[in-house]
Formats: structure tokens, sequence, C-alpha cells
């Protein structure tokens, strides 16, 4: 199985009033390509913060982190920019839609941001249709639904047709049915669109979507399930 990302022996740390927190410890995982993986863990686990690292959000005091086997570090600031605009997307648990810009709107101008070459406007329509949303194109985000805002997200982080997609708790915030419909375009997106899927969750319910599961206890992983 090709390996998109992978970690070794990657260490984490804050700096707390005590001295110093580690927050990962020895972490050593392999993301496969074009696979959903799942990271979960209890709240306080290190969730977040290794979905950070992997997508080069944040770096770590010790260790290695590999993207299509190269050293992020050794890459230069230019390269690694590079690498997070064109290859990566995020998704968060609190949706930021931009509230003064309707569904198709704020979905175009992630395409600006990124410096889409091609048609705005089809690559728009294009991402909201996958989403379920070709026709929830012109409402205001406060006219949305919860769930509907989650996909409008997805709609935006899709839109640059990143490689990766990072999505932090994204069912957290939305009803069980809600979230199982987030994950059925989550494997929408990997087994049609040839995605690679990274997100965290608690919730045990999801995790049958799943191709890969670390579990995380304290900042370790504790366990891995693999289909
Ligand atoms: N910037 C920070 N400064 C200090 N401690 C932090 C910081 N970010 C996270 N932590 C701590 O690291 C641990 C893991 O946090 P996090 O990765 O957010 O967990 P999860 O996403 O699984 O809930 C927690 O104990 C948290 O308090
Ligand atoms: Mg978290």
């Amino acid at each position: 199985m090709g390996m998109i990302i992978q970690t070794k022996n990657v260490v984490k740390s804050f700096p707390v009033p005590e001295g110093e927190f580690i927050a990962l410890k020895d972490i050593s995982i392999d993301v496969p390509k074009n696979k959903l993986t799942i990271l979960r863990g209890r709240s306080g686990s290190g969730k977040t913060t290794l979905m950070n690292i992997l997508g080069g959000l944040d770096y770590p005091k010790s260790g290695e982190v590999l993207f299509k086997k190269q050293n992020i570090a050794s890459l230069s600031e230019h390269m690694r920019e590079r690498i997070r605009k064109e290859k990566i997307g995020f998704i968060f648990q609190s949706v930021a839609l931009i509230p003064m810009m309707n569904a198709y709107e704020n979905v175009e101008f992630a395409l600006r941001l990124a410096g889409w070459k091609g048609n705005k406007k089809e690559r728009t329509m294009k991402c909201l249709e996958m989403v379920g949303l070709g026709r929830r194109v012109k409402h205001m985000p406060h006219e949305l639904s919860g769930g509907e805002q989650q996909r409008v997200a997805i709609a935006r982080a899709i839109a640059h047709s990143p490689e990766v997609i990072f999505a932090d708790e994204p069912t957290a915030e939305l009803d069980t049915n809600t979230g199982i419909q987030v994950v059925r375009i989550f494997r929408n997106l990997v087994e049609n669109e040839g995605v690679t899927i990274v997100m965290t969750t608690h919730d045990t319910g999801l995790m049958e979507a799943a191709e890969c599961i670390y579990e995380l206890e304290d900042g370790r992983i504790v366990e891995k399930f693999e289909k």
C-alpha cells in the first residue's frame, strides 16, 4: 500500500508554566494514500496536535514527518508553503464560512486564494454538487443547517483539488445522521476522486467508514486497526 504521509518517532511538546508538556510521545504512523484514516481518542489525547503536524501547520520537537517520502523539515519554506497551499485542504469542527458570502461565493473565494487557473464557476459548481448542495448555491450560511454548512466547508476544502484533506472533528457539532452523511461524502471523495482523508473523531459509530484507525491515549498510539 502506498503511503502519502509518514511520521517517525515524532515528539511534540508545549511550554507550560511548570516547564514542558509532552503532547505527543514517539509517534510513528503511516497514512495510506487514497484511503480514509481516522485518529480517534479522548479529548486531550493529542489528535489535533498530531493532525496539525501531519498537515504541516505545526512542527515536531523531534522526529520526522515525510510527505511522499520527503522529509518536510528538509524542504525550503517556499516548498512547504506550496505543499500546504496546493496539496492540502483543511476542515474544522466549527465551520468557518464567511458569513457575508453565499455558498457559491465561499467556495469560489477559496479557489481565488489558491490561484486556481481553470474555470472557477465550473469547479465551484462541481464541488457543491459533490456534497449534494447544487440547489443551495445562493443560500447564505445562516440560511443553511449545521450539516449543510459543514458540506459547504467540505466543498471549499476540496475545491483546489488537494491530495490530502484533514478534517478535525468535522462531525462533533452535528447530530448522528448528519454526521453519517458527512462521512458518506468523505467515502465518496476517497473512492471517486482519489483523495486521501485524515479525520479525527471520538464517535465510535463512524469507525467502520475508515480503512485505517489509529487510537491515541495520552499522546501515544495505543492501537492500530486496518482493513
Ligand atoms: N498550545 C498548547 N499549549 C499547551 N498545551 C497544549 C497546547 N495545545 C495542546 N495542548 C495540550 O496537549 C494535549 C493534546 O491536545 P489536543 O491535541 O488538542 O488533543 P485532542 O485534539 O485529542 O483533544 C492536551 O493536554 C492539551 O491541553
Ligand atoms: Mg482536538
